[in-house]
């Protein structure tokens, strides 16, 4: 499809994905670091937030821009009662091809028949160990793995299809790399493992914490051999294996080892209507205050196209060789 616009770098405005509340139950140390966002942490109040009716409206003129793949992030996405009146207004629109949501996994088993009902079909549930001490500490709340284990049975039971993320980092949850594959090679679900990114400016990111995509496949070779998959679509976040022999697959994301940047056709946007044109991005565009200037659509797409058309982010591809540190959004605002 010929793109409808693209960035400084030629790249087009393929997905969007849209953080649908800055909140979250879980405090994991990479993410939400209990330190920071303690207590007294204040998040964004009511009024700040992006109602219904402007998530709708700035959607639909994302999507006549080009957007055709939306996901649904947090915060937890979960905790936003109109998670499931979302889902159903964007799964309708015309020129949207997929919607997914990334979700902690905790509220799932009570959540995912609503889910399915509004229409989703598939989703994305984060896990990064099975082990109950360490997960706990790793989520910062001691949530129960089974939690989350239930959440993806109810998910899958009601007919979603399920992918799992792991992030990895090294010398806290490697040992977890094998026993995971197992667990979701049984059961069918992909999983996903995630190089460990330094998002936002508390996460504590080293880069000797991160254990390489190329190590983790090493790794789960030796126990069970794996071949690679091409790739779904040109653009794809995650590589694909699969093991010899079988059809089920694993993905690998190797944002820091393998930076992907030169396909990247993501725009985000956060719960209070930031539009941020980089995962690591300083720099955003505050379309609620123009929304509520009253703006029209016209000037709410031509805004997006000029932000658009200007940008050159590819942060992954020049982190090593940075610097100076930038102060870049928080995760839990824009939602990976
Ligand atoms: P699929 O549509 O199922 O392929 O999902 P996805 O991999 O695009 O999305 P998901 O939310 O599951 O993200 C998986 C991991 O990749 C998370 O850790 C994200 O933070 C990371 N990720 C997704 N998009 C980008 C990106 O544009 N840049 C970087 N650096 N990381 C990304
Ligand atoms: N590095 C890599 N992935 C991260 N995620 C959250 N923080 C990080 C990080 N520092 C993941 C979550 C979720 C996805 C949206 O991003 O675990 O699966
Ligand atoms: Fe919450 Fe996800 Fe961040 Fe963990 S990674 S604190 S579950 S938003
Ligand atoms: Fe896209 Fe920025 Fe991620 Fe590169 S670092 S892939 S430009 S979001």
């Amino acid at each position: 499809r010929v793109p409808l616009i693209t960035d400084a770098l030629q790249r087009p405005l393929r997905d969007l994905r849209i953080s649908v509340t800055d909140r979250c139950n879980f405090r994991c140390r990479y993410c939400m670091p209990e330190e920071v966002f303690g207590p007294n942490y204040r998040f964004l109040p009511q009024e700040k937030l992006l109602s219904l009716q402007e998530l709708e409206r700035l959607t639909r003129i994302f999507v006549s821009l080009g957007v055709e793949k939306v996901r649904i992030t947090g915060g937890e996405p979960l905790l936003n009662k109109d998670v499931g009146e979302i889902i159903y207004r964007i799964r309708h629109m015309d020129g949207v091809k997929d919607i997914a949501v990334t979700t902690n996994g905790s509220l799932l088993k009570h959540k995912a028949k609503e889910l399915r009902e509004a229409g989703l079909e598939r989703i994305t549930v984060s896990l990064d160990s099975l082990d109950d001490e360490r997960f706990g500490a790793m989520n910062g709340r001691g949530f129960s793995v089974k939690g989350v284990l239930e959440g993806i049975d109810a998910a899958a039971s009601v007919g979603l299809s399920v992918k799992v993320n792991m992030v990895v980092q090294k010398g806290v949850n490697d040992q977890d790399i094998v026993p995971m594959a197992k667990y979701f090679r049984e059961r069918g679900h992909i999983l996903r493992y995630v190089e460990f990114m330094d998002v936002g400016n508390s996460n504590g990111w080293n880069l000797k914490h991160v254990v390489p995509s190329k190590k983790i496949i090493e790794i789960i070779h030796k126990e069970m051999p794996l071949e690679r998959v091409e790739s779904n679509y040109i653009g794809e976040v995650a590589t694909r294996y699969r093991y010899q022999g079988s059809r089920e697959e694993i993905g690998l994301i190797s944002s820091v080892t393998q930076a992907f940047c030169s396909t990247c056709t993501r725009a985000r946007l956060s719960a209070e209507g930031h539009l941020y044109t980089c995962l690591f991005a300083s720099d955003k565009t505050d379309l609620l205050s123009v929304i509520r200037e009253g703006a029209s659509d016209e000037d709410l797409r031509l805004l997006i196209v000029q932000v658009w058309g200007m940008r050159q982010d590819r942060y992954s591809e020049t982190r090593l060789a940075q610097t100076t540190p930038a102060h870049k959004v928080e995760m839990s605002h824009i939602g990976g």
